[in-house]
């Protein structure tokens, strides 16, 4: 669509009521992770395991938000956010992850929810964002069957806290990068490399997830839903063994979940996928698919994908494109996925409400001076996704809210601190919170509801940023963490 930047001030406005946020997560900026009783996370042992995590990084001290969470507040109130998405730590409010809650742990959230609801900032709350307590993890963690019944309790303990004040609650953070990472490839925790772990704990985090959802449907009182990570897959050439090298990758990430939660029943690809590993019977949905009252969308780049006998299950791997921009964490840069990511899911699941909970990017930005930190790359990013999350609006999409990736630079799980997402930078020998010219220019955007985007239109298509380093395994398409 082209668009002629003098024709009208509007064409970027949001709806009414359209959430602007930004996201976080529990391990990934609260530091002090023992503190008033919390109990040890998988995420703790792992990170605490040496070679685990580059440099040796942990979340102990993180963006000490734990502690200096009302000053972080504020600066949200600064910058015109008028909802933040941060998730609840499991072992801090129920430290053996069933069984006696920890008092000291809920209050946490209490007062993080009281501060922003003072500054009139919506609380969107995850239940899980991959830090499982590890005396679960010991009992087998997510491939323990019963498994969804201690996440249907830790739920409820958290509803009964908080759902008084939180109006958004959602189940899971990215099942799929938690199986793939965690019990596939073991770059994330626990660290286990099996594709039998990797069905199984497939099939419990959706069980799990019904499982909160009933248990919301018993007590809550406003919204809860599911937060998955989506990349369009194309295939790299017309040939038919990469088209179904792209179907498969399609399958595996993008609906393994979402058929199951929503159409009760898993891609017809994925049981020759897994083979031998794929559980028999044929797993049972039928507590999983209940209806949600919304679905929130993590975005950050697609996948082209070529035919790759060599990786375990999927057998595709990611080929890099050249000429166009990548971000730190070799992602290619391409808005125009979130407006097909978004139409496709109205397509195919209905008119269910989005959110887009996540989007966002890796750059090397080093601060300029004491106060300035011009992250251009990053601000070109989020205008172009912001375009394109436009764009599907426009085209009738139920689009209520975005939340950028992320507040602060953070713990970037197996990456640990060298990897800076947010939007503000955090110097982590000071705490010292600088927000970057992003912050700046999406404070603009939400000061104007869109409008902003409007401007410098012709000078703002993606083009190679800072980052032109070659992926480390183009090969295999591995060339990060997971995706
Ligand atoms: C997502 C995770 C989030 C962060 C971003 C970069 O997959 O949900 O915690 O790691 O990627």
């Amino acid at each position: 669509m082209t668009r002629n930047p003098e024709r009208s001030q509007s064409s970027f406005l949001f709806p009414d009521g359209f959430l602007w946020g930004a996201s976080t997560s529990a391990y990934q900026i609260e530091g002090s992770p023992l503190a008033d009783g919390a109990g040890w996370s998988n995420w703790h042992r792992f990170a605490h395991t040496p070679g685990l995590v580059e440099n040796g990084d942990t979340g102990d001290a993180a963006c000490d938000h734990y502690r200096r969470f009302r000053k972080d507040v504020a600066l949200m109130a600064d910058l015109g956010l008028n909802a933040y998405r941060f998730s609840i730590s499991w072992s801090r409010v129920l430290p053996s992850g069933v069984g006696t809650a920890n008092p000291r742990g809920l209050a946490f959230y209490d007062r993080l929810v009281d501060a922003l609801l003072a500054r009139g900032i919506q609380p969107f709350a995850t239940l899980f964002h991959w830090d499982l307590p590890a005396a679960l993890e010991d009992r087998g963690g997510w491939t323990n069957p019963d498994v969804a019944g201690w996440f249907a309790e830790y739920s409820a303990l958290a509803f009964r806290a908080l759902d008084d004040r939180v109006r958004f609650w959602a189940t899971l953070n990215e099942p799929w990068v938690v199986t793939d990472g965690g019990y596939l490839h073991g770059t994330l925790a626990p660290g286990h490399r099996s594709p039998f772990e990797a069905a199984i704990a497939a099939h419990n985090l959706l069980r799990a997830h019904g499982a909160a959802v009933a248990a919301y449907r018993a007590r809550g009182r406003h919204a809860i839903g599911l937060v998955v990570n989506l990349e369009p897959k194309h295939a790299a050439s017309k040939s038919a063994r990469d088209r179904a090298a792209a179907a498969r990758a399609d399958a595996y990430m993008n609906r393994q979940y979402l058929d199951p939660a929503f159409r009760g029943r898993y891609p017809k690809e994925l049981p020759a996928m897994f083979g031998e590993a794929w559980p028999r019977p044929a797993p049972d949905l039928s507590d999983v698919a209940l209806p949600l009252d919304f679905l929130g969308i993590n975005y950050y780049t697609r996948g082209v994908m070529r035919d790759a006998p060599e990786v375990p299950l999927v057998r595709a791997a990611r080929v890099r494109q050249r000429g166009r921009a990548h971000t730190e964490m070799h992602w290619e840069v391409y808005p125009e996925g979130l407006t097909e990511t978004l139409l496709w899911v109205r397509r195919r699941y209905g008119d269910v409400p989005l959110y887009v909970t996540e989007n966002g990017a890796a750059f090397a930005d080093a601060p300029a001076s004491k106060d300035l930190v011009p992250d251009a790359a990053r601000v070109r990013y989020l205008r172009e996704h912001l375009r394109a999350a436009h764009r599907a609006i426009e085209a009738g999409v139920d689009l209520r809210g975005y939340f950028v990736w992320s507040l602060f630079d953070n713990f970037e799980w197996s990456h640990g601190y060298s990897k800076r997402f947010g939007i503000v930078h955090v110097d982590y020998s000071t705490q010292k919170r600088t927000p970057k010219r992003s912050a700046r220019f999406y404070a603009e955007v939400i000061r104007t509801n869109g409008v902003v985007l409007d401007a410098l239109s012709a000078r703002t298509r993606s083009r190679p940023g800072p980052s032109r380093r070659r992926a480390r395994s183009r090969r295999t398409g591995r060339s990060s963490r997971r995706r």
